[in-house]
């Protein structure tokens, strides 16, 4: 296989002139300034020393890092430390127990705010609570909860005892469950009644039900949260009320000091093909820098600022910047039960608008979903208060870049696209709000302290201007330690493609600058006619069509090209799916804008596009459309009547050109 990037549609990206500076006053008074780069490349371990030091140690570490036996990193080893005390008591200690931890909005309209001093109360009873249940240092707890603050009051209580949790995201089932919990031998489950989705409390203790009562469940107690008050099943000596053992708890409990390398959380990701791999995270080094990057990234100053990630606590995003970075440093933020669309589909600008939010975080699904829902929505609301706004998870196509910025952050607030995985714990490659000149679509630079670069397939650097794969030189704080009981298959997944590095799966490619650009799963790079094409790239330039929301892009098998580019787009509100002439008009547009070899070969419009429930587009499905082919495993879809929705409509093939 040759560069993962063709030669003709790298020229064109490379066309991107457009570059927004940082606003004057943000880049005057920033967190974090250009010499962070300089600093961490002369000494980066002394940098990150220096960051495990806005820590609170219990034992200051003397070591920072053991790469000794390598891929397996220790970072900070000798430091002790307890992680609920960071993100809690400390921040009371400072005097500033009454300032909102979190203002949580549920989906039903209800609204609780919690200072710290509160949620240093609920923590210490619910790790009295789970004392109490048997949980100890070293077990695993599985979490299985709704976007409640009990979400995160569970994560921070098993921190406390040193316990690891493990968050299955709450629209899993309850074979997804069992097979979690299984391979983490989790003791407890703490799940809720259920939880408000689209205007309607949802069950979800019946899963969890399901899970336990297979064989050999290593689970002895189910703690269930009370949010809907609907009526669930009860088995007697293994389930417990939430509130009742919480509530007969004292609201004092020591935090003890555990080792920086003490596990803190399994997270599962889906992986392609074969069983979850669970991502196994530690203390010292993962809470240095998921709060170091949550301060350089996002400028956050914790007396003024209210912070806003809309990620589900399920996933990565809700770990490193939901609980762990925003509360180790003290912020305010907003935590939102529900969907954007319910009861409307200003949702969101309203709680913007309600709580005053001056950072977003949200993914590149949602920013075209609000492009498709139009730019008369958010124009309804006062969304002044906005300074940065943040975008994780795919590529962010540079119209989405332009839109969002546009309409949300009224031409003037960075936008900031963090690169990075479940696996690196924290965010890796992305600008610095009060730094860089940004550029639509490009997540740009490695932080400082971070070492990124793009190689060829036999591993050598491309120049800038060439593309490839993307990989991370050199280890960093908040790593994933192992794939949890499966030491062999973290070799084999992460560090045997390239010798010595970190192989994240990801194509990429440098421009002039030297900046990068993600170009989406090196799975998904079609290969036709012996180009390499990145998908990321022609979604990208059919989203950049006026017609076009949203696109996405999958190679099938084709007798001349070997692959043929299919495409299936959703059109914007006045476009007509049925208009013969638009969809020849797309071709052409990707023909101008890419070159002749990216003209699709098919496109397809389409109501909805299958996603994964963190709304990833599910590429593999639509190859299996385009393939005429069974459909594989639908199972982590959102919705999977949108596939039968795309299989009915699927048109006979049109004629080439
Ligand atoms: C994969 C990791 C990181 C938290 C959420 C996803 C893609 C993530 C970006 C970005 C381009 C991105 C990559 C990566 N990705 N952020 N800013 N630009 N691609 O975590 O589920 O572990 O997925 O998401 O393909 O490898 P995850």
């Amino acid at each position: 296989m040759g560069d993962v990037v063709s030669n003709e549609s790298l020229a064109n990206l490379l066309k991107e002139e457009r570059r927004f500076a940082p606003p004057a006053d943000l880049a005057a008074n920033a967190n974090v300034t250009a010499e962070a780069y300089e600093q961490a490349k002369a000494d980066r371990l002394g940098f990150w020393a220096e960051q495990a030091r806005r820590l609170t140690w219990a034992t200051e570490p003397t070591e920072t890092l053991d790469w000794s036996n390598p891929p397996f990193a220790k970072w900070f080893a000798d430091g002790k430390l307890n992680v609920a005390y960071n993100c809690v008591d400390r921040h009371v200690e400072a005097g500033n127990g009454d300032r909102v931890a979190i203002h949580f909005e549920g989906e039903p309209g209800d609204s609780r705010a919690i200072t710290y001093a509160e949620l240093k109360d609920e923590v210490s009873r619910a790790a009295n609570a789970l004392t109490e249940l048997g949980v100890r240092q070293g077990d695993r707890v599985a979490v299985y909860l709704p976007m409640i603050p009990e979400a995160v009051v569970s994560m921070l209580a098993c921190a406390r005892i040193g316990a690891a949790h493990s968050v299955v995201f709450g629209g899993f089932s309850a074979d997804a469950i069992a097979k979690r919990v299984a391979d983490a031998d989790a003791k407890v489950i703490i799940t809720s009644d259920g939880g408000y989705r689209r205007g309607k409390p949802a069950a979800l203790k019946p899963a969890v039900d399901d899970a336990v009562a297979r064989e050999d469940s290593s689970v002895e107690h189910v703690l269930v949260v009370r949010r809907t008050g609907q009526d669930v099943a009860w088995t007697e000596g293994r389930d417990v009320w939430w509130h009742e053992l919480t509530e007969r708890q004292s609201a004092e409990h020591t935090p003890e000091a555990f080792d920086a390398e003490n596990p803190l959380f399994i997270l599962y990701t889906s992986g392609t093909t074969g069983k979850p791999k669970g991502i196994l995270h530690t203390s010292g080094g993962y809470l240095t820098q998921a709060a170091y990057t949550h301060h350089a990234v996002f400028d956050l100053k914790p007396e003024s600022d209210v912070y806003w990630c809309t990620a589900d606590i399920g996933w990565v995003t809700g770990h490193s910047y939901i609980t762990y970075g925003p509360l180790a440093n003290g912020a305010t933020q907003v935590m939102y039960e529900g969907t954007p669309d319910t009861p409307h589909q200003g949702r969101f600008w309203e709680i913007v608008q309600k709580y005053g939010v001056t950072i977003l975080y949200t993914a590149p699904t949602a920013i075209r979903t609000f492009m498709k829902w139009g730019d008369d929505i958010p124009a309804k609301f006062d969304l002044s208060s906005l300074r940065i706004l943040g975008s994780v998870g795919e590529p962010i196509n540079p119209e989405a870049w332009m839109w969002y910025r546009k309409n949300i952050g009224a031409d003037k607030c960075p936008i900031v696209d963090t690169w990075w995985q479940t696996e690196t714990g924290a965010m890796m490659i992305s600008p610095l709000p009060g730094v860089t000149e940004t550029k639509p679509g490009s997540a740009q630079r490695a932080l400082p302290g971070i070492s990124a670069t793009v190689v060829d397939d036999e591993a050598r650097e491309v120049p800038d201007g060439g593309g490839g794969y993307l990989v991370l030189t050199e280890p960093w704080p908040s790593m994933l330690r192992t794939i949890w009981g499966d030491d062999q298959r973290f070799i084999d997944t992460y560090w045997s493609r390239f010798e010595g590095k970190y192989f994240a799966g990801d194509g990429a490619k440098k421009d002039e600058d030297g900046d990068v650009w993600l170009l989406g799963r090196v799975d998904d790079v079609m290969l036709v006619s012996g180009h390499n094409i990145s998908t990321t790239e022609v979604e990208s330039a059919l989203v950049s069509h006026p017609s076009v929301a949203e696109a996405a892009v999958v190679g099938a098998a084709d007798e001349t090209t070997g692959q043929a580019i299919v495409a299936f787009v959703i059109l914007r509100g006045t476009a007509n799916a049925d208009d013969e002439g638009l969809v020849a008009d797309l071709r052409n547009h990707v023909g101008t804008t890419l070159g002749p070899i990216a003209k699709p070969k098919r496109i397809l419009p389409v109501a909805e596009l299958p996603k994964t429930r963190s709304g990833k587009i599910m590429r593999r499905l639509l190859r299996d459309v385009a393939e005429n082919r069974e459909l594989g495993d639908v199972t982590t879809l959102t919705d999977s009547s949108v596939m039968d929705l795309i299989q009915t409509k699927l048109p006979a093939a049109p004629s080439e050109d």
